[in-house]
């Protein structure tokens, strides 16, 4: 805020009780006091002449002038012959804390899961942004439907249909803010009519699913992953309403589920009327094999399937997108509605017009060398430097899992990392069941190959460490 403008005397927010029993001028001393202490009165602003002010309240003047006289005197207000009288002191500032110890920032971040922000194509999205400003009808400018722009939404079911093996129809499409609403909201409404218990994958993610279920009083159910994925005799005792499956990249541990797994899966839960909530979250990056079709394709009746943008362009658009069985649609539809009415509909007209441009096509692959390059740099250095460490899940995606030798344990690994400047993540912390084999989960997609190969070292250099250093009894 600059200057207050002498001539808005109501920004001065004076209301006087003239029944009461404060004097004017003590009201008026007190009001203006407030909104220097407070901030809003900034040092400098000038204030309204008396007489304009005494005025504008109805006031004789001479009870502005004593006001303002007083407030002169305390210091909050200075005047100058022939000039307005302006505010003298700046806002109390509590003293400030001292400021809390901050962790040192690792030099090398092998956080999972990014993007490269650097390589966001904003040349393109500006393009598409600048056409759409230029050409949309005004009434996509009004309130939306819950399940988002038309434009979007057909250009969305052609991309999943041609590229992902969808079934999709835009009618059934729905816009999201990313996977973490997708998940939200398809809980909620499950979580209406009744249902239960939520399966999960073990290991998983645990910031979407999991603390929903715990709003919604849902149970979750831990589904080991062994070899490439959930075993569906496991589904079928886990009595749940509700599986969330990474079918054709399993998070963290990479593997795609077996075709006879998903037709398994598939029939469970149109047996029971259960739902398959599908995370198809990385898939465009798939290095050494043929893309893996989406579920969806299979069961379309059965599965919702969720994908965003988050690790294609960059997690900050907040984009994404569920494909929904008819029985679910309207009722996620209302539940996005009154969730936040809507996404934003410039950003979803100009992904629409990156999509039908071919934009996303070509920014895919411009990407998927580079992301792969770093993961062969990533694998070669592991191999180089940590030959212990046994790879996984190295086919897609933007990070692989480091299975550790015997003998090594997780925690002290991530612990001496850390101290060397690297951090990295143990996939203990998204198991249920505990303890598993142990690993680390290594993202390397938004890092140089130089910063890998750095990382890789340091990170050796700590795992040496770990040999010399007495264990703790058990
Ligand atoms: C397994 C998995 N699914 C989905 C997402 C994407 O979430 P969102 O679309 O809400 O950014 C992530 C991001 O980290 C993830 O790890």
């Amino acid at each position: 805020m600059s200057a207050v403008n002498s001539s808005l005397v109501h920004d001065l927010l004076i209301e006087l009780d003239r029944a009461g029993a404060v004097p004017l001028h003590r009201q008026i001393e007190t009001a203006l006091r407030a909104g220097i202490r407070a901030g809003r009165l900034r040092q400098g602003a000038s204030l309204p002449s008396s007489r304009r002010l005494a005025t504008e309240l109805g006031v004789s003047r001479g009870v502005v002038v004593e006001a303002y006289d007083q407030l002169i005197a305390e210091g909050y207000l200075a005047s100058t012959p022939g000039s307005y009288t302006r505010v003298a002191a700046g806002p109390e500032e509590p003293s400030p804390a001292p400021a809390p110890p901050q962790p040192a920032a690792p030099r090398i971040d092998f956080g999972y899961g990014r993007t490269d922000p650097a390589r966001f194509p904003r040349a393109a999205w500006l393009r598409s942004l600048r056409r759409v400003l230029t050409e949309a009808p005004h009434d996509r400018l009004n309130y939306l439907d819950g399940y988002g722009l038309p434009e979007l939404r057909t250009a969305l079911a052609d991309y999943l249909n041609r590229a992902r093996g969808t079934s999709a129809h835009p009618s059934r499409v729905l816009i999201t803010s990313g996977f973490g609403q997708a998940a939200a909201l398809i809980t909620s409404v499950l979580a209406q009519r009744g249902a239960r218990r939520i399966a999960v994958e073990d290991p998983s993610a645990d910031d979407d699913i999991r603390p929903l279920a715990r709003l919604h009083g849902l149970e979750v159910v831990g589904l080991p992953v062994t070899g490439e994925g959930i075993d569906p005799a496991a589904l079928e005792r886990s009595d749940a309403d509700l599986v969330v499956l990474t079918p054709s990249h399993q998070w963290p541990l990479g593997g795609v589920l077996p075709a006879r797994a998903r037709t398994a899966v598939v029939r469970w839960a149109r047996k029971r009327g259960a739902v398959i909530l599908e995370d198809d979250y990385d898939v465009e990056y798939r290095y050494d094999r043929a893309p893996i079709g989406a579920i969806q394709g299979l069961a379309p009746d059965a599965v919702a399937y969720a994908g965003s943008v988050s690790k294609t362009l960059a997690p900050g658009l907040r984009l994404g997108w569920l494909v929904l069985p008819p029985h679910l649609a309207d009722a996620v539809a209302d539940a996005k509605l009154l969730a936040d009415r809507g996404s934003p509909a410039i950003d979803q007209l100009a992904f629409a017009d990156f999509l039908l441009r071919g934009e996303f096509d070509r920014h895919l692959r411009r990407m998927r060398p580079v992301y792969r390059h770093r993961r062969d740099v990533l694998l070669a250095r592991l191999a180089e430097h940590l030959p212990g460490f046994e790879p996984a899940g190295i086919a897609a995606g933007l990070h692989v899992v480091a299975w550790l030798p015997d003998g090594l344990r997780e925690q002290e690994v991530v612990a001496a990392a850390a101290e060397h400047g690297v951090h990295v993540a143990g996939v203990e912390p998204y198991r249920l069941a505990r303890p598993g084999r142990q690993g680390l989960i290594l993202g390397y997609s938004h890092l140089s190959e130089n910063r890998i190969a750095e990382g890789v070292a340091a990170l050796a250099a700590a795992v040496s460490t770990l040999g010399a250093r007495p264990r703790p009894a058990a």
